[in-house]
């Protein structure tokens, strides 16, 4: 049986709220930072080819599965667990997929903040000006000089932290609503002028389609399509119970079918336009589209300091994209947060103390990982290689795959129709055999080979 009562959090004033939350909880560093360069590591089409279909295959059927155990269970993922698999007589072991789950959410927060921090920095090197008419070099520098500074990352990471943790423990609905209402339109409308002005440089521009979007297979490697599978789940911040949390906030009413398209349409949209942003510029001044974690940081400036207006929107863009990775944090600790108000009788306020400030400990490493502590490898990866490793391409395809295993064969067919309350069959149908069958067998076989132990 669900329960009938609603969240000790509160619940979403309206369908659009849990709609606006869950996509600011999507969209964030994962679409405008992340995928661009993983797409250009990976070699372009192929592997974006691949990613759609992670999307819509894997990530649409689980966030699907996460909404609804979220607001059958309506407790934090943990307990929500705990309280489904009792209804359902299966083991209570599954209440520690919520475990694993809070324990990826918290590594992904401690290095999200220092990225987000760089991001804050962006916001005003690009209002003072600095990148007026920069070159491909110099933007390389500007962005190396900041990366280098383990001071500068440290101070940036700190007030990224301490913002999350203020508006965490303000609790669910209070501004998160307002602001993203706000957001999303404005980053939508200003990523389209940046895909303006990248279209501007025409053949580069051309060159930037069919990179991302002509398949060459002879590209992509089995670790390419765990990466792709691995940042599905990431970009739609899937697999460690924090749309789940989410979900335990919905109103009964709301259609998850609708919703779970509509955010997964939203985010898929944000990441292309971003890649279609920054791939001419990386043409047209002859960049590597393979350089890393500092693509946007090296690209985007480039386009602000050429175009009219382009320190006003250089820094909006900046300003937008840390409220992006700040809509995203904030649902990165509310598991956490929701499990210790409702277990420990923590006031929220101490429990995003305690989850941030261990979490900004833990994001030291990743601060050093990008200069003094450079050399501090482990598997050939630096802590922020292998912080994102982890959690990207093992925690969370994992979580997934168990998510998927116990809302397909551990919870019984009567109570997913019942909380999924599909109208149309097929459509349940559809989704039943996905998350049975098609995700499971997906899941295993990318993770496997990717991680080299299928040949
Ligand atoms: N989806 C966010 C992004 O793309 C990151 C994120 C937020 C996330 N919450 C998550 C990733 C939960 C995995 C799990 O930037």
């Amino acid at each position: 049986m669900s329960r009938s009562v609603p969240s000790i959090h509160g619940q979403w004033s309206s369908r659009w709220a849990f709609i606006l939350a869950a996509t600011g909880s999507a969209v964030g560093l994962g679409n405008i930072w992340k995928f661009p360069y993983i797409a250009g590591e990976n070699g372009g089409g192929a592997f974006v080819l691949v990613y759609l279909l992670c999307i819509a295959c894997i990530g649409l059927p689980i966030m699907m599965a996460e909404v609804m155990l979220g607001r059958r269970g309506r407790q934090n993922p943990i307990n929500s667990l705990e309280t489904i698999a009792k209804d359902e007589q299966a083991s209570p072991l599954w209440k520690y997929l919520g475990w694993s789950g809070i324990a990826a959410g918290f590594i992904i927060l401690s290095y999200y903040s220092v990225i987000a921090g760089q991001a804050m920095a962006y916001i005003f090197r690009a209002f003072s000006g600095v990148f007026e008419g920069v070159t491909a070099d110099g933007a390389e520098n500007i962005y190396a000089t900041l990366k280098q500074d383990p001071e500068r990352l440290l101070a940036w990471h700190t007030l990224f932290m301490m913002i999350t943790m203020t508006v965490v423990a303000r609790g669910v609905q209070h501004g998160l609503e307002k602001t993203v209402r706000f957001l999303m339109p404005t980053l939508f409308l200003i990523l389209i002028l940046l895909v303006g002005y990248a279209a501007s440089t025409g053949e580069y521009f051309n060159q930037a389609v069919s990179f991302l979007f002509k398949p060459d297979f002879s590209q992509l490697t089995s670790e390419g399509v765990l990466i792709a599978m691995g940042h599905a789940f990431f970009t739609l911040s899937l697999g460690m119970g924090a749309i789940m949390a989410y979900g335990s906030y919905l109103p009964k009413e709301t259609s998850i079918l609708q919703v779970s398209i509509t955010i997964a349409i939203a985010d898929t949209l944000v990441a292309l336009l971003a890649g279609l942003a920054i791939f001419p510029l990386v043409f047209a001044n002859d960049m590597q589209p393979s350089s890393g974690p500092g693509l946007i940081f090296e690209t985007l400036p480039i386009a602000f300091g050429h175009i009219a207006g382009g320190e006003f929107f250089g820094g909006l863009f900046f300003t937008l994209l840390v409220f992006a990775a700040w809509t995203s944090a904030i649902s990165l600790i509310e598991p956490a947060v929701a499990w210790l108000v409702e277990n420990r009788n923590v006031s929220r306020r101490r429990a995003c103390v305690y989850i941030g400030s261990s979490a900004w400990f833990v994001g030291l490493l990743t601060v050093f990982s990008f200069n003094i502590g450079s050399e501090w490898t482990l598997f050939g990866k630096t802590a922020f290689d292998l912080f994102d490793y982890l959690t990207a391409n093992i925690m969370l395809p994992l979580g997934g795959l168990f998510i998927a295993i116990f809302a397909g064969w551990f919870m019984k067919q009567d109570s997913s129709t019942e909380e999924l309350a599909i109208t149309r069959p097929i459509f349940y149908h559809g989704w039943r055999i996905l998350i049975r069958y098609v995700t499971p067998t997906a899941v295993v076989i990318i993770f496997l080979k990717g991680i080299g132990l299928l040949g």
